[in-house]
């Protein structure tokens, strides 16, 4: 594997997640492959679970591991060709990325989109230069657009905690008062689509996402139809993709003080199929999901956090068996 941004780029799911499992009875049995192998991963945002286990998985496999984050210690990037740089950028992505290169066997990169312009964002624009100029396989580790390592662990989970063999997974828009990033729906939707589940998309009208990812999904704007049997319910709050109005692209359509009967609770998980609840974390209690429903049995939020390490040990491993 050279990249690992899209679902095709794992192939068969049904042998990614086989492979999961094989990962989880031993995870420390690939040891040779790591040898004397470097994993750079690249932080330009912040992060805890994809540091942190992203980080475990590789030393799981031997490798050794160097982590940069770019915003607190290196020197401010400039990612614009042309520009003057009489700025306080003092370097340009274009020489940093393959000196980055130079110094590891493959990198993953965290750039989250900067809702500036909404082409840039979905062309890529960071991300698609790190794998033009760095020279080495690279892994997405949340860009503008994708979070596979989340949608991969996430599907995981719901193969481990599945009660039927073509579970109803629900992913439902919920309120945060920031404006955030479409890559975790996205990605998730996008892996959904592929695997083997009945999936349906519940979000208030304007905030539909990219066809790119969604294209064949059941599209429901009344929450509560959208839950009725749900077997996995997975909440995200997302800004507007900029679909039908590019011009609203990143914005934060309503007032979420007028938007708050979205917030899961125990009201819908009601009448679902006793549904396991799931979350990529970090979350805001009582904005996404109420403390009863996500401190509940039925909260899958820790071991779904724990299956990061396990999809990312998976997609670091094929990596070092291309090289
Ligand atoms: N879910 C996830 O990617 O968490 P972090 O932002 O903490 O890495």
């Amino acid at each position: 594997m050279k990249i690992f941004q899209h679902v095709q780029d794992i192939g068969d799911l049904r042998v990614a997640l086989a492979e999961a499992q094989e990962v989880k009875r031993d995870r420390y049995q690939w040891q040779h492959l790591g040898k004397n192998k470097t994993a750079l991963l690249i932080f330009f945002n912040n992060s805890l679970r994809t540091r942190l286990s992203t980080q475990k998985a590789a030393m799981n496999l031997g490798m050794n591991v160097i982590v940069l984050d770019v915003n607190q210690g290196a020197w401010k990037l400039e990612t614009e060709r042309g520009v003057i740089m009489d700025g306080d950028k003092s370097e340009h992505l274009l020489e940093a990325i393959p000196v980055m290169g130079s110094y590891c066997d493959v990198i993953g990169v965290r750039s989250f989109a900067r809702f500036e312009n909404r082409k840039d964002d979905y062309e890529e624009k960071i991300l698609n230069q790190f794998i033009k100029y760095s020279g080495r396989p690279v892994f997405f580790m949340e860009s503008a657009t994708v979070h596979p390592l989340q949608a991969f662990a996430d599907l995981i989970t719901i193969e481990e905690h599945k009660r039927s063999a073509r579970p109803k997974v629900v992913m439902t828009w919920a309120p945060h008062p920031k404006s955030l990033p479409q890559a975790v729906p996205n990605s998730f939707a996008e892996w959904m689509l592929a695997a083997d589940v009945d999936f349906v998309i519940t979000h208030p009208e304007g905030y539909e996402l990219d066809p790119q990812f969604v294209k064949g999904a059941r599209v429901e704007y009344d929450q509560m139809k959208a839950f009725e049997g749900a077997d996995f319910v997975y909440a995200k709050n997302w800004s507007c993709p900029g679909v039908t109005r590019p011009e609203d692209y990143g914005k934060v359509l309503h007032d979420y003080h007028t938007m708050m009967d979205w917030c899961v609770s125990a009201r819908q998980m009601a009448i679902t199929n006793d549904a396991a609840f799931l979350h990529c974390l970090p979350v805001r209690r009582n904005m996404i999901v109420t403390d009863d429903v996500i401190e509940s049995p039925r909260s899958l939020v820790i071991p779904e956090a724990a299956n990061r390490e396990i999809s990312a040990q998976v997609v670091l491993k094929r990596m070092l068996e291309a090289l």
